[in-house]
Formats: C-alpha cells, sequence, structure tokens
C-alpha cells in the first residue's frame, strides 16, 4: 500500500512496499558510502570523469593536479594511473573490492557500473573505501605483498631461463682472428641464409651456433639442435621429419614431430653434417630448397619456416671430391661459411679463455676460482691443444678439481699429465701436447669414477690407435655403440686429435 505524499510517514516505520524499499535502502547505501568512504568518482561512458566527492579532492595533489578543474573532464585514464574503470565500463561487472596502487600510493576500491533504465552501462562509480590500507588491513595486504613478490621473482626466473644460453660476446677473444669470427656472426646474424661453420673439434661451433641465433630476428623462437653423428643412421630421417600418427606400431603409434616442424620459426642446427649418410643427404637438400617436409608414412607436406646453421669438423670439400658428400648440398650449405680458428692460431687468447673458463668451472663446482701462477699461463700458452678450447677447459677442471692449492703453478699442468692405467702403459705415448692429467690405478686411493673414467679414456685411445682412427670400427671393438663412442669422444676430443682419422665412410 503506498504511501501518499501529504501523510507524513510514521517516523520508526519503513516502507511497505518493495520500491519504496529498495529505493530507501539505495539512497541510505549512497548516503553511507558517501560519508564513510574516503573518496567517490563518476566517469561517464566515454571514460570522463563528470563528478568527484569533496573526500576525493584530497587525492588530488599526490596525483598530480592542483585542483579539481585539472581533473574533472579528464578521461579516467589519463589522470589516474592503473585504473580499471574501463574494464566496467566495458563489461558491465561491478568489481567489489579491489587494491589499486598508483603514485598516489594504495587504496581499498570499489568499481560499480551504472545503468540506465534500459539497462545500459551509461557510466560507473569508484568507490575508494580505505586509503592506506597497509595499516587497516595488515594481514591481508602483507598477504598481497608477499604474493606480488613471488609474482616478480617467478616472472625474473622466467625471463633468465629464456634467456639465451651464449651471446656473441660469450665467444671469448680478442685476438684478430677471434675478433673476426664474431664480425661474421653478427654479419649472417642479420641474414636468413644458411650458415656452415667449419673448425676442428672444440673450437666453439655450438657456441656460436647459440650466439647467431640469439643475435637474430629468430631469437624468440626456438634454437632446436641434432648431432647427426650421435643418432643412429636408421633413426636420423625420423628424427629429421618427424613420423605421422599410425606410421608405425608401438611407442610410435601416436607421430612425433621432427626437429624441423620443432624448430619452425625458429633455428635448426645440424652438428656434425658430414657425418650424414648419403641418402638423407639428398632428402635435407630437398627440405633446404622447398621449406617443406614430409614426415614417415604421411603423404601430406608441412610447410616450415627453419633457418639452418651446420657445422663440421670435417674438410667437406674433401669429402664432395671423394663422392662421401653430394656436391649439390655442399653448396647449398655453404653459401655463408665461417671458419673458427683453432685455439692454436690465436694462443694470445689463453688467458683470457682461461679466466672465463675457470670462473665457469668455478661457478658450476661451487668451488672459488683457482688463480693461474704466470708459469702456468706460460705452459698453456706452449700446448698444441688438439682438443682446441673444449681440451683446454677439460684441462683447467681436472687440475682444479685434484689440487686443494688455491694457486695452480706450471707444475700442477704438468705433473698430472702422464695417462697411466696400466702400470705398464708406456709415458712415450702421451705427448707432452696432449697431456691430460689422469689418474694412474697405482696410486692408493682415487674417486672410483675417475678411475672408471681414465680406464675408459685408455680404452677408446687404444682402440682408436688400432683401428687407425676409424670411429666405426673402434666403437665395434670396445663392443659400445657408435652413439656412445661419439659421446666419450666429443668429452675427450684430444683422444681423437691424436690419431688421423679416416671417418665411418
Ligand atoms: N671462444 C670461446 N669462449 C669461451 N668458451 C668457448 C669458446 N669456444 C669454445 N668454448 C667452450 O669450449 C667448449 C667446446 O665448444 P663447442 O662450441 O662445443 O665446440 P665445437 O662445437 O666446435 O666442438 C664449450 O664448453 C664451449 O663453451
Ligand atoms: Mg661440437
Amino acid at each position: 500500500m503506498p504511501l501518499s505524499k501529504n501523510q507524513t510517514p510514521p517516523a520508526l516505520d519503513i516502507p511497505q512496499d518493495v520500491d519504496g524499499l529498495l529505493r530507501l535502502a539505495a539512497q541510505s547505501m549512497f548516503d553511507v558510502l558517501a560519508r564513510s568512504t574516503e573518496g567517490m568518482m563518476v566517469v561517464d561512458r566515454h571514460h570522463r570523469v563528470v563528478w568527484i566527492s569533496d573526500g576525493y579532492k584530497r587525492f588530488l595533489p599526490a596525483l598530480g593536479f592542483n585542483d579539481e578543474h585539472e581533473f574533472v573532464g579528464k578521461r579516467v585514464e589519463d589522470v589516474v594511473p592503473n585504473t580499471q574503470m574501463l574494464q566496467v565500463l566495458e563489461t558491465g561487472k561491478p568489481v567489489l573490492v579491489d587494491l589499486l596502487t598508483n603514485r598516489a600510493g594504495t587504496f581499498l576500491v570499489s568499481r560499480l557500473p551504472l545503468r540506465n533504465e534500459a539497462g545500459e552501462v551509461i557510466g560507473a562509480l569508484g568507490l575508494v573505501l580505505l586509503d592506506h590500507p597497509e595499516t587497516t588491513m595488515q594481514p591481508l595486504i602483507q598477504k598481497f605483498g608477499r604474493l606480488q613478490q613471488e609474482l616478480e621473482d617467478t616472472r625474473r626466473q622466467l625471463a633468465a631461463q629464456r634467456r639465451p644460453k651464449y651471446t656473441i660476446a660469450s665467444f671469448i677473444g680478442a685476438s684478430p682472428a677471434a675478433l673476426e669470427v664474431k664480425r661474421q656472426a653478427r654479419r649472417v646474424a642479420q641474414t636468413d641464409s644458411t650458415v656452415l661453420l667449419l673448425g676442428e673439434t672444440g673450437t666453439g661451433k655450438e657456441l656460436l651456433a647459440h650466439a647467431i641465433h640469439s643475435a637474430s630476428r629468430r631469437a624468440h623462437r626456438p634454437l632446436v639442435s641434432v648431432n647427426i653423428a650421435a643418432v643412429p643412421e636408421t633413426l636420423l630421417e625420423a628424427e629429421f621429419f618427424g613420423v605421422a600418427p599410425g606410421a608405425y606400431t608401438g611407442a610410435e603409434r601416436k607421430g612425433r614431430d621432427g626437429k624441423f616442424k620443432l624448430a619452425d620459426g625458429g633455428t635448426l642446427f645440424l652438428d656434425e653434417i658430414g657425418d650424414m649418410p648419403l641418402a638423407l643427404q639428398s632428402k635435407l637438400l630437398r627440405v633446404l630448397q622447398e621449406q617443406e617436409v614430409e614426415p614417415l608414412g604421411s603423404n601430406t607436406v608441412l610447410r616450415v619456416d627453419v633457418r639452418v646453421i651446420a657445422a663440421t669438423s670435417r674438410d667437406l670439400a674433401a669429402m664432395v671430391a671423394a663422392g662421401s658428400f653430394r656436391a649439390d648440398l655442399y653448396y647449398r650449405l655453404n653459401v655463408l661459411p665461417i671458419r673458427v680458428p683453432a685455439l692454436r692460431e690465436r694462443l694470445d687468447d689463453i688467458e683470457a679463455l682461461a679466466e672465463a673458463l675457470g670462473e665457469d668451472i668455478a661457478r658450476r663446482s661451487g668451488m672459488p676460482q683457482k688463480l693461474l701462477s704466470p708459469d702456468a699461463l706460460e705452459w698453456l700458452g706452449r700446448q698444441s691443444w688438439p682438443g682446441n678450447i673444449r681440451e683446454l677447459r677439460n684441462t683447467l677442471e681436472q687440475v682444479s678439481l685434484m689440487s686443494d692449492d688455491m694457486q695452480l703453478t706450471a707444475a700442477h699442468f704438468q705433473g698430472g699429465a702422464a695417462l697411466a692405467v696400466a702400470d705398464e702403459a708406456p709415458p712415450a705415448a702421451v705427448a707432452p701436447a696432449a697431456a691430460a692429467p689422469a689418474i694412474s690405478t697405482a696410486q692408493a686411493v682415487a674417486p672410483l669414477p675417475e678411475l672408471i673414467e681414465a680406464l675408459e679414456r685408455d680404452a677408446i685411445r687404444r682402440a682408436l690407435q688400432a683401428t687407425g682412427g676409424n670411429r666405426m670400427a673402434a666403437a665395434r671393438l670396445l663392443q659400445i655403440s657408435r652413439a656412445s663412442l661419439y659421446e666419450r669422444l666429443a668429452r675427450w676430443p684430444e683422444l681423437e686429435a691424436k690419431v688421423q682419422v679416416s671417418g665411418d665412410a
């Protein structure tokens, strides 16, 4: 029953009709909010601030405004940093409680859409429920702060993980030969052409491949590597091109993406390209020319956008002449060749390299970095380093780990030079140049992993010697897989450098 206008309603009764009741509730709520909140503002549907409460005015100086006229009439996103009023206008959904942080401080805020009779959003009401919530809402704010800190830490970690492993600056060296390599790497990084990295094992070809990728426009896309020598020949094709679902039974039933597909948009690093079987060379050439791959057991082709960086320690031109490498593929790869110098061609860089490698070894082992005496540096500079920087790194690592002294002298390096696994091992078999510090089984006690490693190295050295450097035959003699021999040779390249390698062909 509606109350008539000329009747004074009884002071203590609430309206009996629903409309009146709701109107009263709305009015009261607004009065309470206007009185007890710190400030209010209304924006129209064009984002313009149309009104602010008296309470709101005291935030203006902190927001950078002297008075109301500079503020009202502006678009809210231009005058209130980080405001979320636009989302309310867009979605029509209220935000009952939120924290807003900007140059004026942190505020507990509430945002409500304003609608016309037709229900359309025509503006929004913003309320500052509390300022300095950090004092009144301690526990909540603390939790908020902690979460924000965690979020920031996680973001930082993610960014660090995504950061490229190597940049061109990670290629240490200031000798003319090193500077020239870096100049060429920077130049090819600007292009999308195939790059061929030529150089002995351990000279930094893989490092450069990473560096070129991260200096290229593809840096934010994947770099995918395949070491061709380490993948059994029968699996290479599937590894490159993938397998269509249902092509095989068993584990491969679901199909598998090939490396070309995985590298789409990015870079594919083909290490040891000289070890590519002839049959596959023509397929690779086709992919490079067409930028299309056909997964095994599929009759459709996939378009890919892949930049290839290939590397080899073999003499590809000689292999072409001998018929073990396709000439057309060689020319296709050889568009931008970079010859990476051997360490003995840039011995001036030894000190800087030893410094950088020592730092890395220390960081990984968690032990302090050892100093190198002048005579140690001089000794390092006199070696011929057939295994190049990888060998230098291994030598520094072994000598650092085997001594408690903080400073390493030439004696430390010479001392461990005799590779004597078996008692009768002839010391003459090891040239000082290849001096890999090692352990003798005659030593009273040595860590078992080191003894096993020394034994493995010696066995592989003998097998390579016995087979004239033929890796395939050496693997057969040792009764280990070709892949596991390659893996060990990558670790101890100096073993192979000592014998004339005749290859697997
Ligand atoms: N110029 C360099 N500066 C610093 N470290 C290097 C440099 N060249 C090579 N290395 C290090 O030597 C090792 C062998 O390098 P890698 O790129 O694998 O050689 P490659 O692929 O030519 O066999 C790696 O540990 C690499 O980080
Ligand atoms: Mg390599």
